[in-house]
């Protein structure tokens, strides 16, 4: 039986997979090349560090510890620059709804994402309150598809892997979703998201009765 929903935060609740991918884009750009929209589906819930170690890959460019440190932390500093401008205006279309009728209908909610920035972003389109436990970048260490975000937040629930549902737009999230055995609902496109349980458009897709379904 399904007790909590366990939701990743950039893609899924909010647009910000366009500011990350515009940061990086223009950190790509000052070192001399680009990607594309398509590879950018391969860093959506990757960890900045090894966001970046694949990207200097694309571009076949060597750089030493130090210096990606620095190229990490430029790139947030423009990510930073954007999301500082959201509002709750920026909540995806049903996201809020969405976490309170689960709440409403008794099922706990926990945040389970790769970023450093998430209490900022949620504290910015005031969703804070609609999550019983947050873990993000700065409480696990390794990156999806490993499941640690996960269990961590099933830990902190206090549920099983197995009463959990993650709501996740990255494949590697989907992954790291079923490799926790856990349920996986994906958000976006289905031939993309091809492991998940169930692949919605969006969270304004989603009722109580297709979780219920799982
Ligand atoms: C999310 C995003 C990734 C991002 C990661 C770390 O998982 O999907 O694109 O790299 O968080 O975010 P941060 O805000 O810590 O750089
Ligand atoms: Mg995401």
């Amino acid at each position: 039986k399904i007790k909590a929903c366990i939701f990743d935060l950039d893609g899924v609740i909010v647009d910000t997979a366009v500011y990350h991918y515009e940061a990086w884009r223009r950190l790509a750009n000052q070192l001399g090349f680009d990607f594309t929209e398509e590879q950018n589906e391969q860093l959506k819930g990757i960890s900045r560090i090894e966001s970046l170690k694949i990207i200097l890959n694309w571009g076949t460019v060597a750089k030493t510890d130090e210096e990606m440190q620095e190229l990490a932390t430029l790139k947030n500093t423009w990510y930073v620059e954007m999301i500082k401008k959201m509002t709750p205006s920026d909540i995806l279309p049903g996201a809020k709804e969405f976490l309170e009728a689960v709440r409403a209908n008794k099922y706990l909610t926990a945040l389970g994402s790769a970023s450093k920035n998430s209490e900022m972003i949620l504290k910015q389109i005031g969703l804070m309150h609609l999550f019983d436990a947050l873990v993000d970048g700065n409480k696990v260490t390794k990156s999806k598809p490993n499941p640690e975000v996960f269990l961590v937040g099933a830990k902190e629930l206090n549920v099983n892997p197995g009463e959990c549902v993650v709501f996740e737009d990255a494949i590697a999230g989907v992954q790291a979703a079923k490799a926790g055995n856990m349920k996986a609902v994906g958000i976006g496109e289905a031939a993309i998201l091809n492991e998940a349980d169930l692949v919605v458009k969006g969270l304004f897709e989603m009722t109580i009765e297709k979780l219920e379904n799982l």
